[in-house]
């Protein structure tokens, strides 16, 4: 079985993390050199704008849903929103199948919908980050439809072709497909095209001088009407080796460590597209870009964000996220994932950025699970505890946070009971990949349930305990989850100890110590405790030490010669100390100052 995004732990690359604070460590803490930016200081809020809020009652959320609830989100204190792809769409992937680049999705609303959110969140001191999808298009984008209509075509060479004469083309993987194919015949004109993605996500081709000039003037065209920057969709794809070697299994094991996202992404060109696009576009405007960084690798990632190298701001890895899921299976989760790696990924990742470019930190969006099911526990007693947990370490590393709409009420996985629930293209595939090996096909739903299966974290916005959790009054597009009558925002609005009010608590504490929070070394401690994530964050005036519990029984931490100074902030009682020793109860978080 194929998997882009599931990579198995074992083969995550383990640095030795010092947690020793020499003398040296800590002038270069005093010293930090990384240069101030609004982008690094911001937390960003990432809304499914299908699921946030509908306004017209046809059970998709829409942008002027969306427009009438930004008081909430500036409530919140964050001051970033990124937005999943609003362009035309024929939705097979939910709008990263983009038909038309420069119009709205029908469901969404229209460019004038898009052109009074933009100025409401502007008013308000909002930014916008778009998503940009240009590794591939619609197969019912103009440019697709021309292309494959003759082999003569001026957009033929838009797309990447295979002439069926030469024999099958060498495999590629296509996520999304039962067949596993990245490849798909079309008989009127003989040929395979290239898809990474589903059939209905043709693979643009690079190469083609003309497709870059397109896709910067598109660019241009939205930073001309003010949004504040891109997140870039398996931007590393966008570049491959076009003359489509065979690749044998011994190959891929050996120099890509068995992983095709690998070999597939990073082809020839990437780096001066991504140059060239900086030089047309990005260098004119005051904006953010972020890669999405299928494919790449802690070795590779500074390349991306490298300063000196002019391309891009920053880059999400997918090495946290990929951890924990069993091999041989579609996104199960092992509840016995270690947190020892778990720590070595985030701190390893950390090092990465520790003197040069800039990361970032998430542990859900909408390509994953929620946050809690997966990392927390979403039982009744652990839930909130748990959220609020998860929430401290996320608004407490160094790199910027890209929090996922709904995490902040501390929403669950909905853990749907049969496929017909589900409407996304990833999970509907998998299950036929299942279904056509006669595979065990309860056991892959119940494996979803506490797993990865995207629409789990897709689910409507729980605005409150009405009908529909306030999300709509028509029919939702994918069924409201029935907690929304204990996990809303109204309810949790007020009251004081919720999940939501401990968020916009830890995101004001962010701003307000950003010297340490946002700027200051990072450094993690007690390595092996398998219970306690621990870390401290200093700027050469204040240190502090973050302790997070991520067991349900608790756990231990040794403060050794560390003296404790105030509680920032706490999600249960004070800290409890004997004998130099902290004993945090089940998802305990702190951060205390050190004196
Ligand atoms: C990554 C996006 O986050 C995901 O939702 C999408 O399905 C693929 N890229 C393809 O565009």
């Amino acid at each position: 079985m194929l998997k882009l995004y599931v990579i198995p732990a074992m083969l995550l690359s383990l640095a030795v993390i010092s947690c020793n604070n020499s003398t040296t460590e800590k002038a270069a803490a005093m010293d930090n050199k990384t240069e101030r930016k609004w982008w690094k200081e911001a937390v960003v809020y990432q809304i499914y704008p299908r699921s946030f809020k509908d306004s017209n009652g046809d059970g998709i959320g829409d942008l002027k849903g969306l427009t009438g609830k930004l008081d909430y989100v500036k409530n919140l204190g964050v001051d970033i929103i990124w937005l999943n792809p609003i362009y035309s769409s024929p939705n097979a992937d939910n709008g990263y199948d983009i038909s038309n680049y420069d119009d709205i999705m029908k469901e969404f609303g229209t460019m004038a919908d898009f052109d009074a959110m933009l100025a409401e969140m502007h008013k308000r001191g909002l930014k916008l980050v778009m998503d940009l999808v240009v590794n591939h298009c619609s197969d019912e984008h103009e440019w697709f439809k021309q292309a494959r209509s003759s082999r003569t075509n001026p957009y033929r060479n838009y797309f990447h072709w295979w002439p069926a004469e030469k024999g099958k083309p060498p495999f590629r993987p296509g996520n999304f497909e039962v067949d596993g194919s990245g490849w798909r015949f079309d008989s009127l004109t003989n040929s395979y095209y290239l898809h990474y993605f589903s059939y209905k996500q043709p693979d643009l081709n690079w190469e083609n001088p003309k497709v870059r000039q397109e896709i910067y003037a598109m660019m241009n065209r939205w930073f001309k009407k003010g949004v504040d920057g891109f997140r870039m969709d398996v931007i590393p794809f966008i570049a491959k080796d076009t003359t489509f070697p065979v690749i044998t299994q011994k190959d891929l094991d050996e120099k890509y460590n068995g992983r095709w996202d690998v070999y597939q992404a990073s082809g020839p060109g990437l780096h001066s597209y991504l140059q060239e696009m900086n030089k047309e576009v990005l260098s004119k405007y005051d904006i953010m870009t972020l890669a999405e960084g299928a494919g790449t690798t802690k070795a590779t990632a500074m390349n991306f964000v490298d300063p000196d190298r002019k391309e891009l701001d920053m880059a999400y890895h997918f090495d946290g996220v990929s951890l924990g899921y069993v091999p041989g299976f579609f996104k199960k989760m092992d509840p016995n994932w270690s947190l020892t790696t778990f720590k070595k990924i985030y701190s390893d990742w950390d090092s990465v950025f520790a003197n040069k470019g800039w990361g970032t930190v998430y542990l859900g969006n909408h390509d994953q699970p929620r946050m809690v099911t997966r990392w927390g526990n979403d039982a009744p007693e652990f839930r909130e505890a748990s959220s609020k947990m998860l929430t401290t370490f996320l608004l407490s590393m160094r790199g910027t946070p890209y929090y996922y709409f709904g995490d902040e009420l501390g929403m669950t996985n909905i853990k749907f009971d049969k496929i017909e629930d589900y409407r996304d293209i990833e999970t509907i595939a998998e299950y036929g990949k299942v279904k056509n090996a006669g595979g065990d096909l309860k056991g892959f739903i119940e494996d979803q349930k506490n797993g990865g299966a995207r629409d789990n974290g897709r689910t409507p916005f729980q605005w409150d305990a009405g009908l529909n959790g306030g999300f709509t009054t028509g029919t939702p597009w994918l069924k409201v989850n029935d907690n929304k009558n204990e996990i809303n925002a109204d309810a949790e609005e007020k009251n004081p100890n919720s999940v939501l009010n401990y968020f916009k608590k830890m995101v004001k504490l962010r701003k307000d110590q950003k010297d340490v929070l946002v700027y200051g070394r990072y450094t993690l401690l007690d390595k092996d405790n398998p219970d306690v994530y621990a870390f401290t964050r200093e700027d050469g005036n204040k240190k502090v030490l973050v302790l997070l519990s991520f067991r349900k029984t608790g756990g231990t931490f040794n403060l050794d010669k560390m003296q404790l100074g105030d509680e920032w902030i706490n999600n249960l009682q004070p800290l409890k100390v004997n004998n130099n020793v902290v004993t945090l109860q089940p998802y305990q978080a702190c951060i205390v100052q050190l004196k």
